[in-house]
């Protein structure tokens, strides 16, 4: 099919995600066609090296045929398996002991769902199963930052904090509740300790306002990653776990873009030795191959659950795909790729020279901020550093810097108020991180040859 034909039933019947559907059909969709290593190319044959990795999910790179194998072999052989009636496949049950044998601490059971937003779905649905069957009925109330992404299930955009999943969508719930961003380059905190004092007075105060006997838990990202990738101070994650511990309360760890290499580590917890009570992953597991997402319970909650619910009750929840074969199998040549594959080190190389280079474009006159852990990275554009003035929303800074880094070959996120998001591949070697800040440098440039946008800078 021609590319106008394309673009004209994409307009007519595909509703994209978290699209303005307006500005899309006038848009008109970006269409790829094939991808290899860092590189993606799109139905015109132009060559873009991928910045994001997808969604900050393609971790181990475009085109790698051993995955492919695995996914078609594991098709061939036996496309589906129920986990359902006590049923379920080798690589299912293969997967959840690799994954459960490297979690923090006492995270060894895994429950697999289809992606990041049913897994924090899931994740809220156990907690609740969880307080009420152990007598606690109570605990009901759920806190989580603001500028967080929680997914978008109808329970899960509520814990998100970005306004944008929540105008018209009816939540944040009465059971929700956000408190600040531990955000350094926009907070009063004198320093990074200050900052994490702040942030766990804010949740002691949350929790005491709405009394500890009412709250489940508090979820956090270790990175925030689509709220504009903060990287909190060190110490920080460890310090909200020990307040949830001493304020009675679950600590859920998202780890949907973190986990898997994107920082460093397989978890980002590790950079902290933490073992939260909840984890959620997804994006990396199967590196955006095929569909999976999974939710880490501590051997604690699992065992009071199953021993609190008779024999012969099920704990309903459930879905058709949990624990899909075809997923599994990918997940786990994906973890062997980033083992014995050495994606883990060579991302882990690739992030500390990113980093140095990062720090290379704090001289351009657009740049206010550049913050990173591994291949995860944020750089926020101002149009005054002193002042830290985030770009007004008549210059449509983000809009034209997405078409103008596209136009240099390079795709990165470029968020509504002037962040810019990276999460390159964790094969990118350090000539392609160079590739890429040349590239990313050249489109900030670029963007000061619109007059408004140059007059704008003071
Ligand atoms: C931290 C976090 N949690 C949950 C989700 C939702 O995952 P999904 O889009 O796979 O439903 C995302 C997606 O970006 C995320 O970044």
């Amino acid at each position: 099919m021609n590319m106008q034909a394309l673009l004209g039933q994409d307009r007519d019947h595909w509703i994209h995600p978290v699209a303005s559907w307006r500005d899309h059909e006038e848009r008109g969709a970006t269409i790829l066609r094939s991808g290899k290593g860092c590189y993606l190319t799109d139905i015109e044959d132009n060559v873009l090296l991928d910045g994001f990795s997808g969604l900050w999910c393609v971790n181990v790179g475009y085109g790698q045929d051993s995955v492919v194998a695995a996914a078609s072999e594991q098709m061939a052989k036996l496309p589906y398996a129920t986990g359902y009636f006590s049923y379920a496949s080798e690589p299912a049950i293969e997967l959840a002991a690799k994954l459960g044998a490297r979690a923090p601490g006492d995270l060894s059971h895994v429950y697999f769902t289809l992606g990041g937003s049913d897994a924090v779905d899931g994740v809220v649905r156990f907690i609740r199963y969880y307080y009420n069957i152990t007598g606690q009925p109570t605990k009901k109330h759920m806190i989580a930052l603001e500028r967080g992404y929680h997914g978008s299930s109808s329970i899960g955009s509520g814990l998100t904090g970005l306004p944008a999943f929540h105008a018209g969508f009816d939540v944040p719930t009465p059971m929700q509740h956000h408190i600040s961003c531990p955000y350094a380059y926009r907070s009063d905190a004198v320093d990074d300790a200050a900052l994490i004092a702040a942030s766990v007075a804010e949740l002691t105060a949350k929790v005491n306002e709405l009394g500890a006997d009412n709250v489940a838990a508090f979820f956090a990202e270790p990175v925030v990653g689509s709220g504009g990738v903060i990287v909190p101070p060190k110490g920080w994650l460890t310090a909200m776990q020990n307040a949830c511990r001493a304020l009675g309360i679950l600590f859920v760890v998202d780890e949907v873009i973190t986990g898997f290499g994107r920082t460093g580590p397989l978890f980002a917890c590790e950079h902290e030795g933490l073992t939260p009570d909840f984890m959620t992953v997804a994006k990396g597991l199967t590196a955006g191959y095929a569909p999976m997402g999974a939710l880490f319970m501590s051997d604690r909650i699992y065992r009071a659950m199953r021993d609190a619910t008779p024999s012969g009750v099920a704990i309903g929840h459930g879905q058709t795909y949990s624990g899909h074969p075809v997923s599994a199998a990918v997940g786990l040549e994906v973890l062997r790729l980033y083992e014995e594959g050495g994606l883990l080190a060579n991302g882990q190389v690739a992030g500390t020279h990113f980093a140095k280079g990062l720090g290379g474009l704090l001289d351009h006159p657009l740049v206010g901020d550049v913050r990173s852990q591994g291949l995860l990275a944020g750089v926020e554009l101002v149009t005054n550093k002193a002042g830290k003035t985030r770009p007004a929303p008549t210059l449509d800074l983000p809009r034209h810097l997405a078409a103008i880094g596209y136009r240099n070959g390079l795709i990165f996120r470029a968020f509504g108020d002037g962040i810019v998001g990276f999460a390159p591949p964790l094969c990118i070697t350090n000539d392609e991180v160079d590739l890429l800040l040349e590239r990313f440098r050249k489109s900030l440039d670029d963007l000061l040859n619109i007059k408004e946008i140059r007059n704008a800078v003071g």
